[in-house]
């Protein structure tokens, strides 16, 4: 089993619950939808997988090692198998668009000769290599959130956990950066993917976990969004 979260409770330190006693598990190479409300947990549910924040209680396994209990210097092997994109891209301004895919690699220990040919091949798997020497100023919303998976796929992670990665774009970019987190997700990558959009939920079919207040409410294999909209859409008169 790839992530297991076993009796997860995360309460912050103002005394709200961002998960209550989550169980859950994900196999390699899934895709899933996390829905729910905001203030649901979907972020919170994110980035305990990427130890940015740490349980008040129970687990989260991945690959059966309880990642809470990892030392100091093994955290940045995580953070290189776990990444995670944004709704806002968090791209660097003053760099190209090669040197942010880039970055994140130049803090490995990766000789640089072997590090372009891996940009390289990154920014053509999201459709964005004649756009190498541009800057982020210089490029659409989709093209930016382009560039911000290229950067968290360059060293073939795991698992790409997205928050809300559509947030900002229109219906037809939605679609488009989709189209590129499937093709990652069908080389082998565990996707996780918050997000408020019925559509693309509706649209895909794939495994959705709805949070509300902090619980695993619902949990299909091939979900559907099921909004408030549509539930009061669908209640007689
Ligand atoms: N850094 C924080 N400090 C205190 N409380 C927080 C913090 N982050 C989140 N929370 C609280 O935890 C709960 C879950 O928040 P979370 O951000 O995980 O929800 P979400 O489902 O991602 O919502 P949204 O759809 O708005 O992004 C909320 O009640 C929120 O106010
Ligand atoms: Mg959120």
């Amino acid at each position: 089993m790839l992530i297991r979260f076993y009796d997860v409770t995360k309460v912050y330190p103002s005394g709200a619950t961002g998960l209550f006693s989550v169980n859950t598990f994900i196999r390699q190479g899934e895709f899933v939808f996390l829905v729910g409300p905001s203030g649901a947990g979907k972020t919170t549910f994110l980035k305990l997988l990427t130890r940015e924040l740490i349980p008040t209680r129970g687990q989260v396994l991945l690959k059966g090692r309880n990642i809470t209990r990892l030392r100091p210097n093994e955290v940045p092997y995580l953070r290189r198998s776990v990444r995670m994109i944004f709704q806002d891209y968090k791209l660097l301004p003053n760099k190209t668009v090669r040197d942010n895919v880039a970055f994140a690699l130049l803090v490995t220990e990766k000789p640089r000769k072997q590090i372009l040919p891996l940009v390289k091949e990154a920014l053509q798997l999201v459709g964005l290599e004649s756009k190498a020497m541009m800057h982020p100023g210089e490029l659409s919303g989709g093209e930016q959130q382009r560039v911000s998976i290229a950067r968290a796929i360059v060293g073939n992670p795991t698992i790409l956990l997205a928050d809300e990665p559509t947030g900002n774009l229109d219906m037809e970019t939605s679609w488009d950066i989709m189209e590129v987190l499937l093709r990652i997700n069908k080389r082998g990558t565990t996707v996780i993917m918050s997000t408020h959009n019925a559509l693309i939920v509706d649209g895909l079919r794939r495994r959705v976990i709805e949070l509300d207040k902090g619980r695993i409410i619902r949990d299909d294999e091939r979900g559907i969004y099921e909004g408030e909209a549509e539930r009061d859409a669908v209640l007689p008169g």
